[in-house]
């Protein structure tokens, strides 16, 4: 028997879920969100972003104590330690999830876990039990995707889901796909002493990233043996044959990390039983989320429209907004991105080549961060660039990148810059601190 209609039933507890549910919570709504896993937080939180920014930071700081001679600190035993390394990994996540659950509590969302399946568009199963609600958001996040090669059953063969349960460092890593968690392990295992070879077969890394910068970002990857332009071809024991210029060529490789891109989950969660638009590359949505049944809505890697946790967080703000009557949509012009990498690289807007293409009269500059005070002296001869995009017809800004040091905490000004459409005259106003990496932005641009 059936005691009461949700106002929102969300399935996945990721990004995007676990953020439509605190803000409907917030709402006063009646929510509930199921989980597959013992966890909340998805991904993200468990085998995505939080744990390898963890371990990249403790890799960074390896790096530092060996490097940092010039700045006049020799740190003579540097020891890196996996297990501990993996166990403050596990104590951070531990905490982040945790405090998603709390999260749910304190927004009076309730929570339970299992294995979530439609039945028809406001009814959902979960083993035995059936839940009711007038509104339903599917959060199911996306998987990596296996690629088509002999040897990818082997066991020292995997992706970003099993790189979290390694009890010990391989001596030869072979990543296959040169995009972002491909070059965000490759950065973290050179860090700590693995040798690390890259396989990406186009022409160059990172294929929807401004080419200037991706270049320069792989030539900067210290250790990283990264050849573009060979496709992995077969795996065996201890080798990974690839395809190089038509002939095969091998290279040792006791762990192989596939890499080569991830797909929406849109499998066994009953979709076939609802009317629903949707194929193997995400639910079809609207800019309020919305699926082509009205009280059905997708948010985050499932749609596949952008594969990130901050764009999730934001949909799953824009869903319960519109879903309850607060006017809001969702853009994609301002997503920032960060590669987490030893240096970072980061963006926003339209490279130099997207712009190009969408017919802009485009103005380009670009500044070495060498000539920023605060970055030559906390970075030294590391490389670092700041290339700026600008529409040369109307003084609109179109695209910031920035490679070297912790960009990442700075991008976000120039995601602010873009989604508020400012020109380069109002930018040229702003007062940023001194010294700062960020006033590289303004510099930059200052000529333009
Ligand atoms: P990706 O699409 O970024 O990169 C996959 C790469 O593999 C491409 O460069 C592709 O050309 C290459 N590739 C495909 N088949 C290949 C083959 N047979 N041999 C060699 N190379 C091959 O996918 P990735 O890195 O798996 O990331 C998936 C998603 O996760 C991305 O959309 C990314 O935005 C997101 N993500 C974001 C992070 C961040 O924001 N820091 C961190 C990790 C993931």
């Amino acid at each position: 028997m059936l005691d009461k209609k949700y106002d929102l039933i969300i399935i996945g507890a990721g990004p995007g879920g676990y953020l439509a549910a605190e803000r409907a919570g917030a709402k006063g709504k009646d929510v509930l969100i199921i989980e597959k896993e013992k966890t909340l937080g998805g991904v993200c939180l468990n085998k995505g972003c939080i744990p390898t920014k963890t371990l990249l930071n403790s890799a960074k700081i390896f790096y530092k104590a060996q490097n940092s001679e010039m700045y006049g600190v020799s740190v003579t035993k540097a020891k890196y330690d996996f297990d501990k390394a993996m166990a403050w990994k596990e104590k951070v996540v531990n905490l982040m999830t945790k405090g998603v659950a709390y999260q749910m509590k304190r927004f009076n969302v309730n929570t339970i876990y299992g294995e979530a399946k439609f039945v028809d568009q406001n009814t959902i199963s979960v083993e035995e039990k059936i839940f009711v609600g007038k509104n339903i958001i599917i959060a199911t996040g996306s998987s990596p995707i296996l690629l088509p090669v002999s040897g990818v059953d082997k066991s020292h063969v995997i992706t970003s889901d099993e790189m979290f349960n390694l009890e010990k460092l391989p001596k030869n890593l072979v990543i296959i796909g040169g995009g972002v968690i491909g070059l965000e392990f490759a950065s973290y295992f050179s860090m700590i002493g693995v040798t690390v070879t890259v396989l990406e077969m186009l022409p160059e890394i990172l294929p929807n990233v401004d080419v200037e910068i991706a270049k320069m970002l792989r030539t900067s990857l210290a250790g990283c043996n990264i050849l573009t332009n060979v496709k992995a071809h077969k795996i065996e024991n201890n080798r990974v044959i690839y395809l190089q210029d038509g002939k095969e060529v091998s290279c040792d490789a006791d762990l192989v990390l596939l890499a080569v891109g991830r797909v929406p989950n849109v499998e066994d969660i009953g979709l076939e039983n609802l009317n629903l638009e949707f194929s193997r590359k995400g639910i079809s949505v609207n800019d309020t989320m919305q699926t082509n049944l009205p009280n059905v809505y997708a948010v985050g890697d499932v749609t596949g429209k952008s594969l990130l946790a901050h764009s999730a967080y934001r949909m799953g703000e824009v869903v319960v907004n519109a879903m309850f009557g607060t006017k809001d949509r969702m853009r994609y012009n301002a997503v920032p991105w960060v590669l987490y990498t030893n240096p970072e690289l980061s963006g926003v807007g339209l490279s130099e080549e997207q712009a190009r293409k969408e017919g802009y009269n485009v103005k380009v500059n670009t500044m070495q961060l060498r000539a920023n005070g605060r970055f030559y002296a906390e970075h030294g001869n590391e490389k670092g660039l700041c290339k700026i995009i600008v529409d040369a017809d109307t003084e609109l800004l179109l695209g910031v990148f920035l490679l070297g040091g912790m960009s990442s905490e700075i991008i976000h000004s120039a995601a602010i810059m873009i989604e508020s459409e400012l020109r380069v005259k109002d930018i040229k106003e702003i007062i940023f601190p001194h010294p700062t990496v960020s006033e590289a932005i303004k510099d930059t641009l200052w000529d333009l």
